[in-house]
């Protein structure tokens, strides 16, 4: 018997991981969320499975019993988004970093087995050199970069210091079912379902040939498993990608071919903070955590379409 405890567990990411996890035998799934990007809805279907915890990652006394003693933690909880920490930064900092420390001061004064710590591709920047490599240099262009890159400076800390067995996973521009296109900081792919299947034209913020290494939910989800039970992995920072790249322009027109539509995008100027290309290396992750992602972006985006379709009818 496991008990694990998923943080942001009702957003899309997090949802995707709870799923994941019911399928053991035997475990059980405690999800921290307080519902300010992540929904209810999203749990619908396990939400008798699970104990679903409404706490916000800022308050420690809150969270340190939910987290005392749990097998495996996965850290999802932030407040997502590059122009939103640019826009919003006071919150964006308070969850990012403050409510990151929480989680992990908590998990090492209870005792949790490991943490897996959700970590971003922006911490990167704009550098040139394509793969991105984790020995790199990091060059945070953004309040969000920075913060993500805080959180692995963290997660070594405290597995030198207080011995915390904490991995972080540096995601990249991950999407799929659940993920929610209603704000203008939701991820793009979210944005561009949305306009498909509304039949409306996506706006994109540049020229459009601006790529990145797009990761669907369910490969994310499934590395940060194996992560949890990579020998040999405290205090280190892996990307979790896909080792691909796909434009914006792309993107969009895989979709309108999906869909036999012919829609065009409008441009718009180009966003502060983005950075131009990003690409992971996979090389580390595959020989240290097995990582093996089985989604090209043609199935992700079918799979994720569907999804859209259905919940837009629903
Ligand atoms: C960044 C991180 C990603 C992280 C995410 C969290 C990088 C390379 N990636 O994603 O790992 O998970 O933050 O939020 O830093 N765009 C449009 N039209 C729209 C919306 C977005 O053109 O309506 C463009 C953006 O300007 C950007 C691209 O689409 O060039 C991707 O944007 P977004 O989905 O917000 O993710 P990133 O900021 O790249």
């Amino acid at each position: 018997m496991s008990r694990y405890v998923v943080t942001g567990g009702a957003g899309f990411i997090g949802s995707t991981l709870v799923r994941k996890l019911l399928g053991e035998s035997g475990a059980e799934v405690a999800v921290i969320d307080n519902f300010l990007t992540g929904k209810r809805s999203n749990l619908d279907e396990v939400s008798s499975q699970i104990d679903l915890q409404d706490a916000d990652i800022r308050n420690y006394g809150r969270i340190a019993p939910i987290l005392r003693g749990a097998d495996v933690v996965y850290h999802l909880a932030a407040i997502p988004s590059v122009p939103r920490s640019i826009h919003e930064p006071v919150p964006s900092h308070e969850v990012n970093i403050d409510g990151t420390f929480n989680v992990l001061r908590a998990c090492a004064e209870g005792k949790a087995g490991k943490v897996i710590f959700a970590a971003s591709s922006s911490a990167y920047g704009d550098t040139p050199t394509l793969p991105k490599v984790e020995s790199m240099l990091p060059n945070p262009k953004s309040p969000y970069a920075a913060q993500k890159l805080m959180g692995e400076q963290y997660i070594s800390v405290f597995h030198q210091c207080f011995g915390l067995n904490g991995t972080a996973l540096r995601f990249f521009n991950v999407y799929g079912p659940r993920q929610d296109p209603s704000s203008p900081y939701s991820g793009v792919i979210s944005i561009f379902l949305r306009c498909l299947v509304e039949r409306r034209s996506p706006t994109i913020h540049g020229d459009g040939e601006q790529t990145r290494d797009f990761t669907f939910v369910e490969d994310v989800a499934g590395l940060c498993i194996k992560a949890s039970r990579a020998p040999g992995t405290g205090g280190q920072t892996f990307n979790a990608g896909n080792g691909g790249r796909f434009s914006l322009n792309k993107v969009w027109q895989v979709l309108n071919e999906m869909e036999g539509t012919n829609i065009p995008a409008n441009y718009g100027p180009p966003r502060e903070g983005d950075v131009r290309d990003s690409m992971a290396c996979t090389k580390l992750a595959t020989a240290k955590l097995g990582h093996a992602p089985h989604f090209s972006l043609e199935e992700g985006l079918r799979r994720t379409l569907q999804w859209y379709k259905a919940s837009h009818s629903a």
